[in-house]
């Protein structure tokens, strides 16, 4: 069965789906998006995630196309449209399509292009939570919005990009001496016992899967630490993990080469995987 898409408020199937080109997500990158997985037909934060999504729209001006309680509903029916079970969902809202190409916004009453779609939930690699994953560190190039969700991604698609080409999975940022978050993830360092963290601002993306951790951890009286996170503490780590929507939280057991702690996946990383897990099955259940 062809996988069934919404596209500005009509459901069709994939290859039916078409937009402008004369749309400001392609020509600019001027929109923003979430991706929000989807367990046994539920969302994991699906109002988290909502919520987000009006705040990147606030951050750079689109004016909200429909109500928490819409998006709410016209996800659910996509998910229902696409089989229910385990999802990965995206969404996107542009600045729309009007008829000529301007930096500037278009008239006012263009209507932004509002694309959902279901994707596949990859399944994540048994390897990383055996034996952990690598990650190499790359110059933060980004600019300095990185709270806003937008689909203008280059810097870290360049990063991403850099990782994979040396054989990690992921690409630690790093600005100013500070080791910020990855290029599509969130990170953490473990350092005696506490969980150290970038803090929420400007430059990272507050993660869901973040907030999710840092209350989990709290639940399991594993202190917490919201503070900028210099590099020499990314080279001195226990552990490194980096967590995401998609990936869930992920252990890093070598950076650059280097060998994080002991090697492989550490205790405190086998605490929240274990409470991460427990919570999934609660919003498998429609309990959480
Ligand atoms: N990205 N930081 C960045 C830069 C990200 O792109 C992401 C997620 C995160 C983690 O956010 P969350 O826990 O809400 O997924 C942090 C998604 C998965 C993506 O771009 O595909």
């Amino acid at each position: 069965m062809a996988a069934t898409v919404y596209l500005n408020g009509q459901f069709l199937p994939l290859d039916a789906a078409c937009v402008s080109v004369l749309d400001r997500g392609f020509l600019f990158g001027d929109g923003v998006y979430e991706v929000i997985p989807v367990y046994s037909g539920h969302m994991l934060r699906g109002v988290e995630h909502i919520e987000r999504l009006g705040r990147s729209m606030d951050g750079i001006r689109i004016d909200h196309p429909m109500s928490r309680a819409a998006w709410l509903a016209m996800l659910e029916q996509l998910i229902e449209r696409n089989g229910g079970g385990d999802q990965a969902i995206y969404l996107q809202v542009t600045r729309g399509a009007p008829p000529k190409r301007d930096h500037a916004f278009p008239p006012a009453g263009t209507p932004p292009t509002v694309l959902a779609m279901s994707n596949p939930l990859a399944p994540i690699d048994e390897a990383w939570h055996r034996q952990g994953a690598e990650a190499v560190t790359v110059p933060d190039l980004r600019w300095q919005r990185c709270d806003l969700k937008t689909i203008q991604l280059l810097g870290n698609v360049l990063a991403r990009q850099q990782a994979v080409e040396q054989g990690a999975v992921e690409a630690i940022l790093l600005r100013d001496g500070q080791a910020i978050e990855g290029a599509a993830s969130n990170l953490f360092i473990i350092k005696d016992g506490a969980i150290h963290t970038t803090p929420k601002s400007a430059a990272i993306l507050g993660g869901i899967t973040r907030d999710l951790i840092l209350e989990l951890a709290r639940a399991e009286a594993i202190p917490v630490r919201e503070e900028g996170m210099p590099e020499a503490l990314l080279r001195s780590a226990d552990e490194v993990w980096v967590s995401s929507s998609t990936r869930e939280i992920v252990p890093i057991t070598r950076v650059d080469g280097q060998t994080v702690g002991e090697g492989k996946p550490g205790p405190v990383w086998q605490r929240m995987h274990a409470a991460y897990q427990a919570f999934k099955q609660k919003v498998r259940e429609g309990k959480a």
